[in-house]
């Protein structure tokens, strides 16, 4: 439904671009800046190494895989073995193959609400029922597991969770991580978080999921080299965690899309080995931009949560507007900005705005003004 709702956003977009209109788009989720320069540097070298050229090994070149190893121990603590680590072409493939690895038509996954488009598909063509943990302001935007319904529980086969989360921006803490462990190994259900905003996190580093005991025995963890790398258009990413969940996303995987282009896995595993500073630089740039756009919402009276990760910007409307697509639609042919409706992310998101940081401080201030004004005058 979401991506519905952005591609039709998308062709208004194209439409008023044409008519000689400047859009102002605060709704993209791609990173607008570029792959760190090293990174480039060394895919060319590795574009000479015809090993690159023929079939690359499935679930990822042993080097790439013993960085990520030494990736997860450095920056997490956390210990994997090799058959706990397996590397794919983008976190998307994955998201889509677990729930018909792991679910079946009896059964139930669940996920949050609102969350990022990327789980439904495959839910959908698992014929697996999905169930919608709402994230609430008042509960942080975490799932109050308690509440899931004894028969809902039975029934589960998987869950999916995302912190730093998309759309809020809210982070995880280690609790609520324990706390996800012992019900998934209580109700016996695959555990599947999705880290993409992993480094993207301004107050503390984001915890990971495995660093809960026993998460191995419920769960994986994906890790998606797009957002904190700038590498979303190479299609890199791996899954680390439960042995014999990897073994089936990786055979699922193997015989879907097959191996990742062995120049991306070089260029990932140079990347993760010696991008430190670039990525706290990266940081650094969304930190900036998130405060921007948080002291002008601020400074107008508005209601937005502080975003303690990812780059999204999280705003509730005012009361007097009850339907946040049409103001969305309304803003965008009006003054010309484009945000994403928080109901595009499921009913939970109803009356809230997410605004990406993936422009410039200068663009992302005229966006937010042009949004403020726009929000005084607009009359439902
Ligand atoms: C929460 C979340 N998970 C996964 C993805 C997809 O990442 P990838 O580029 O690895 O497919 C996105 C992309 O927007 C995302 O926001």
């Amino acid at each position: 439904m979401g991506e519905k709702y952005l591609a039709i956003q998308q062709a208004n977009i194209n439409q008023l671009k044409k008519s000689g209109i400047e859009v102002l788009n605060l709704g993209r989720g791609n990173p607008d800046l570029p792959t760190f320069a090293p990174v480039v540097e060394k895919a060319k070298t590795a574009l000479d190494n015809k090993v690159n050229h023929g079939y690359p090994p499935y679930g990822g070149k042993p080097a790439l895989k013993e960085t990520i190893k030494q990736f997860y121990q450095r920056e997490y603590q956390v210990a994997l073995e090799e058959d706990e680590i397996t590397v794919f072409s983008g976190s998307a493939a994955a998201l889509t193959a677990l729930p018909m690895a792991l679910a079946d038509p009896s059964g139930v996954v669940l996920t949050p609400t609102p969350a990022f488009f990327g789980y439904h598909i495959g839910i959908t063509m698992s014929g697996a029922e999905e169930w919608q943990m709402p994230l609430l302001e008042r509960n942080d935007y975490l799932p109050e597991l308690e509440k899931i319904p004894q028969a809902v529980r039975e029934r589960a086969q998987m869950m999916f969770l995302n912190y730093p989360h998309n759309p809020t921006g809210a982070g995880a803490t280690h609790a609520f991580f324990d706390k996800a462990v012992q019900f998934g190994l209580d109700n016996h259900i695959a555990i599947v978080h999705d880290f993409a905003y992993a480094d993207i996190s301004f107050e503390h580093q984001a915890p990971s999921f495995l660093q809960s005991k026993r998460a191995k025995e419920t769960g994986i963890e994906i890790y998606t080299l797009s957002k904190t790398f700038n590498m979303a258009g190479w299609r890199s990413a791996f899954a680390v965690g439960n042995a014999s969940i990897i073994k089936l996303l990786k055979a699922y995987i193997q015989n879907s899309v097959g191996g990742t282009f062995g120049v991306v896995q070089d260029a990932s595993q140079y990347a993760l080995e010696t991008q430190i500073e670039e990525r706290k630089q990266l940081r650094d740039t969304y930190l900036d931009r998130r405060n921007t756009v948080i002291q002008l919402l601020k400074t107008n009276q508005l209601s937005v949560s502080q975003s303690s990760g990812t780059f999204f910007v999280w705003l509730k409307l005012p009361e007097k507007i009850t339907d946040d697509r049409r103001f969305a639609k309304s803003l965008l042919n009006n003054a010309h900005v484009a945000v994403v409706p928080g109901s595009a992310f499921g009913d939970a998101g109803q009356g809230y705005l997410r605004i990406s940081l993936v422009a410039d401080t200068a663009t992302l201030a005229s966006g937010i003004n042009q949004l403020i004004t726009y929000l005084k005058q607009y009359r439902e």
